[in-house]
């Protein structure tokens, strides 16, 4: 486990968001985005490595091949994060490609000081165009998580595509929808701030 020291107390908490599609205008990005918005209202420092950087990586590798710029940068982000909030769309009733491969990318953090996602409060937010692969993608990314030794929160976003969630400034257009991207964040947030309480 990472050493803490009683400095961390007065640190603001960083949140590392990660996921979004490719696709220009992806409503999983947004949803990605409006969550770590209120996690910055509340205190935190964030940093999206969305759908365009997902993109970027390269299928992994588990061979001898060296790491590129975009994999190391993944892990950097993920070494300094306080708490994480994954994004994926629901695919074929899991998650995207594009996700699994920023995850399993985190092989390379395997025999790091902290170990994949060990230790960190995860938050999850799945878009789809049904409630059916909703519910599926939300409980794949959950069995992920756990096999990366995070903590994935009590409450999971999932969030129906089908009725276009975003308005204009980018904000939810339903009340509802907001309040479970508000709790995801809330909760990462609460998680990593117990943490640093309990390490000071
Ligand atoms: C390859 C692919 C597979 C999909 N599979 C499903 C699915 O099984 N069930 C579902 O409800 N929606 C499915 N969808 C719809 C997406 O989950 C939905 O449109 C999602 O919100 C897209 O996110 P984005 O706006 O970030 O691109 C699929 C979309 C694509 C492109």
């Amino acid at each position: 486990m990472r050493a803490v020291d009683s400095r961390d107390m007065r640190r603001r908490p960083v949140i590392v968001g990660i996921g979004g599609t490719v696709r220009a205008g992806s409503s999983t990005e947004l949803a990605l985005v409006e969550a770590l918005r209120v996690a910055a209202e509340g205190g935190a420092d964030t940093r999206l490595l969305g759908g365009a950087f997902l993109a970027t990586l390269p299928v992994f590798d588990p061979g001898p091949a060296g790491p590129t710029p975009g994999q190391l940068e993944l892990v950097a982000a993920l070494a300094d994060a306080d708490g994480v909030i994954v994004a994926s769309p629901g695919y074929h009733g899991a998650i995207s490609g594009v996700m699994k491969n920023a995850l399993d990318t985190l092989e390379l953090a395997r025999s790091g000081e902290r170990p994949y996602l060990a230790d960190l409060p995860v938050g999850i937010i799945i878009t789809a165009g049904g409630w059916q692969a909703a519910g599926t993608a939300l409980v794949t990314m959950r069995t992920i998580v756990h096999a990366l030794r995070g903590w994935p929160t009590p409450f999971g976003a999932a969030l129906n595509t089908s009725e276009g969630l975003f308005a204009e400034d980018g904000r939810c257009r339903s009340e509802k929808d907001g309040a479970q991207l508000a709790t995801v964040a809330d909760q990462v947030l609460g998680f990593a701030r117990m943490k640093q309480a309990v390490a000071a």
